[in-house]
């Protein structure tokens, strides 16, 4: 039973419950684990399962919130959701969160609902705003890139955004790497430095250090936030011995049953091993992983309980690896 009035723990920011690293050239710390509300959301998904967790997650000192103008199902309900729990529950506490949002992807039919240009960025983040019962949002991403609209245009769009005080700072997610460059220097020059760059990185998808989008971040003085750290549950516990009915490769929405092959599942189970001989979960070892590489400001984590999320948060005390231990985590890999 979840209490009606939510009063958050006196020790959420206490030694060791949480860690903060500093967001690139900037003024905003962010804790080590984010939550993002991409999945277990939506509207049909129990509004008292998304508030127990939504309260987990801030008690335990996590103050930065992802959304997206399309996450759900249906588009706007996880947006939807969290302006509800944020008007029962964390109104008092809106200068304790940083909250994010973002518009790129379809989200309203006919050819102002998706992409990057000016008309549907502000008209986006006016709706993200109702729906969260916000005045503003911490910070408004441009959540891919549009190969048709000027990328002036898109940016532009940011910096005026930034401007009129409906987010904090402006962020970019997924830009390959030449257009990201060039982005980086247009907001510079604007004064609306890139707060954060937000890209896929785990140890099954590195293609953001291969493709040098991570040190680039790093030379620009703009954090990097990871998502899908556990590859969507693919580096867990979840599939060691089937596909659950309540997992999201049951759902197959956006990771399907048939990609978890016996091969994936044989490489889990050694990465299962080598994350018992480190004393951790699998999903532990594997956001300690990428939070082990210290250009990395924060991970996006998502779960569908308070129990994988508080499994999850452990992963902080214990993010160094020996030489020895990449290695079987490599070899596993393949
Ligand atoms: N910018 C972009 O384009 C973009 C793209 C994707 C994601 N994102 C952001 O990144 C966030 C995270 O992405 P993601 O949801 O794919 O993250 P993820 O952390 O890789 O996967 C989350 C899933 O893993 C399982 N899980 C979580 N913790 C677990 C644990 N301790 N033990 C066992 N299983 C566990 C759950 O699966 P079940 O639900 O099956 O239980 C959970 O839904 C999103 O919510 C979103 O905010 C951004």
């Amino acid at each position: 039973m979840i209490p009606p009035v939510y009063s958050p723990a006196d020790e959420r920011y206490s030694d060791g419950n949480m860690s903060y690293r500093r967001c690139g050239r900037s003024g905003i710390l962010l804790p080590e684990i984010s939550l993002g509300l991409w999945h277990n959301f939506g509207a049909g998904d129990p509004l008292s399962r998304s508030r127990e967790i939504l309260r987990y997650a801030f008690d335990h000192g996590i103050t930065h919130f992802d959304l997206a103008n399309n996450y759900g199902p249906p588009y706007g309900s996880a947006e939807q959701t969290f302006g509800e729990i944020f008007r029962t529950d964390f109104r008092p506490y809106r200068d304790e969160m940083f909250i994010s949002t973002k518009a790129g992807y379809d989200m309203w039919p006919g050819p102002y609902g998706n992409w990057g240009s000016r008309k549907y960025l502000m008209a986006s983040l006016d709706q993200s705003l109702r729906r969260m019962n916000l005045d503003y949002v911490d910070i408004f991403y441009i959540h891919r890139f549009d190969p048709e609209t000027p990328i002036e245009e898109t940016l532009q769009a940011l910096v005026d955004i930034v401007r009129s005080g409906k987010a904090l700072y402006a962020g970019i997610s997924r830009w390959p790497l030449e257009a990201t460059k060039l982005a980086f220097e247009y907001l510079d020059r604007r004064d609306t430095h890139c707060l954060l760059f937000q890209d896929r990185l785990n140890m099954l998808d590195r293609s953001s250090v291969y493709s040098g989008i991570l040190e680039e971040t790093q030379q620009a003085g703009v954090g990097f936030i990871a998502f899908s750290p556990l590859a969507q549950g693919l580096l867990t516990n979840r599939y060691l011995h089937g596909v659950p009915s309540d997992s999201r490769a049951a759902q197959g929405r956006f990771l399907k049953a048939d990609t978890i092959t016996p091969e994936i599942i044989r490489r889990t189970r050694e990465l299962n091993d080598i994350a018992e001989s480190r004393r951790q979960s699998l999903a532990q070892m594997a956001i300690s992983w990428v939070l082990a590489d210290k250009r990395v400001t924060s991970v996006i984590a998502g779960c569908s309980s308070i129990n994988q999320l508080a499994d999850t948060i452990c992963a902080i005390k214990h993010t160094d690896f020996t030489q020895e231990e990449l290695a079987l985590i490599d070899n596993a890999i393949g």
